[in-house]
């Protein structure tokens, strides 16, 4: 019986060895996505003005990277907060921790050469070589052209400086050790003619990481074969849920029916000089799709996205978009 035991000892210590052993691999060797490259930015009045076009319609960082104004219809961006970080994502919104995002005006990302900064966004590296969380899209920043890349980084070096010391974002365990398998090296893509309409279609609507938000997910990760049919879930502070929109070409459950304009004209109505956020009482129906930072791309961008989702099956599936907090409900 000793023996046993004894052996059951060895057997116990041995496999917490391993263990620990792994644990420390995981957190010490990775991440690993190699070193940052030495690429220095030839920052022209174009390669800012792309850029702007990019960060703020496109691939959205100043959305995530600004203060949002909740109070508002899609939360619109609070004036003279361009870049500051700080909003939140934590576990109320279903994250595996608790995520701060950064001050990415100059005052936050000084220490950062460009070549870090490419490594960072497309990556998930930080310049002290931790990995972040994909809160922020950078798998699909990954697969975008270095050249735009390049310009979102042109871009943001030019925004007013504001100083906002954001605290550390802290991932829950098992995600704090997790977290570090999680960035991969990046696989850039080019580019296509803004004339192959379906192409940067796709590129675009990749860029944006719209799959990311509109297709339903099991543990936190979506689920391919159901891309763009929508009802992923996000549970608001204020006890509602919303769910997306099914935007594949389904006829009955998706977006079959609408035409190209009707497509453009929905995004183009939050930006048109007429339009002011309409204030969201707190239980009533509000979006976390950022309509009035899509609605800054060009029209023939949204017309080929539209074209992208067009050319795609269409899935069935029909989505409650709002569910008003219980309590609210019963009222
Ligand atoms: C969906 C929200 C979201 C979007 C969109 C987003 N980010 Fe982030 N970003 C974050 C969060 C959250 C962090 C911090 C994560 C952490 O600390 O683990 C972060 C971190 C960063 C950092 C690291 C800064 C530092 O001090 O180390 C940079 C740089 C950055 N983002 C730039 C961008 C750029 C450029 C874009 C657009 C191409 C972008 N982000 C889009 C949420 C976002
Ligand atoms: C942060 C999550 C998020 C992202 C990113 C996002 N969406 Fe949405 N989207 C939603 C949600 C939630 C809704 C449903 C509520 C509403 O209508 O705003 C929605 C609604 C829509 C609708 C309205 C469909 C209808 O039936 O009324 C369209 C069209 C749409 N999204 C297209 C896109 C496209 C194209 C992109 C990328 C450029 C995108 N979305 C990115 C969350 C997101």
């Amino acid at each position: 019986m000793k023996k046993v035991l004894k052996i059951a000892g060895f057997l116990v210590l041995f496999i917490v060895i391993v263990i620990g052993g792994l644990i420390s691999y995981v957190k010490v060797a990775l991440p690993n996505v190699g070193p940052a490259t030495e690429v220095k930015i030839n920052s022209t009045s174009d390669r800012v003005e792309r850029g702007r076009y990019l960060a703020n319609h496109v691939t959205v960082c100043m959305d995530c990277h600004s203060t949002r104004d909740w109070t508002k219809f899609s939360g619109p961006l609070t004036p003279g907060t361009l870049g500051k970080g700080g909003e939140r994502f934590d576990q109320h919104l279903g994250f595996p921790g608790m995520f701060l995002s950064r001050n990415i005006t100059p005052k936050g990302i000084s220490r950062y050469t460009d070549g870090e900064l490419y490594r960072v966004i497309t990556t998930g590296v930080t310049k002290e070589g931790r990995a972040m969380f994909p809160v922020m899209p950078y798998p699909y920043y990954a697969k975008m052209d270095p050249d735009d890349i390049l310009s979102i980084i042109a871009y943001i070096r030019t925004l007013a400086p504001i100083d906002n010391d954001v605290p550390a974002s802290v991932p829950d365990f098992p995600m704090s050790v997790i977290i570090n398998m999680i960035p991969k090296k990046a696989e850039p893509g080019t580019r296509p003619e803004e004339t192959n309409t379906l192409a940067y279609g796709k590129y675009l609507i990749s860029s944006a990481g719209c799959v990311e938000c509109h297709t339903p997910a099991k543990q936190g990760q979506i689920i391919p074969e159901l891309a763009f049919s929508g009802g992923r879930e996000f549970n608001l502070p204020d006890g509602s849920v919303l769910r997306s929109a099914n935007i594949t070409s389904s006829t009955t459950t998706g977006i079959g029916n609408w035409s190209e304009d009707a497509f453009v004209n929905k995004f183009k109505s939050y930006t048109d000089s007429n339009y002011h956020p309409p204030t969201v009482e707190k239980g009533t129906f509000n979006t976390i799709m950022p309509w009035t930072m899509y609605g800054g791309m060009k029209r023939s961008d949204l017309a080929a996205i539209y074209a992208y989702l067009h050319s795609l099956p269409g899935k069935e599936n029909a989505v409650v978009k709002f569910t008003p907090p219980q309590s609210m409900a019963q009222k």
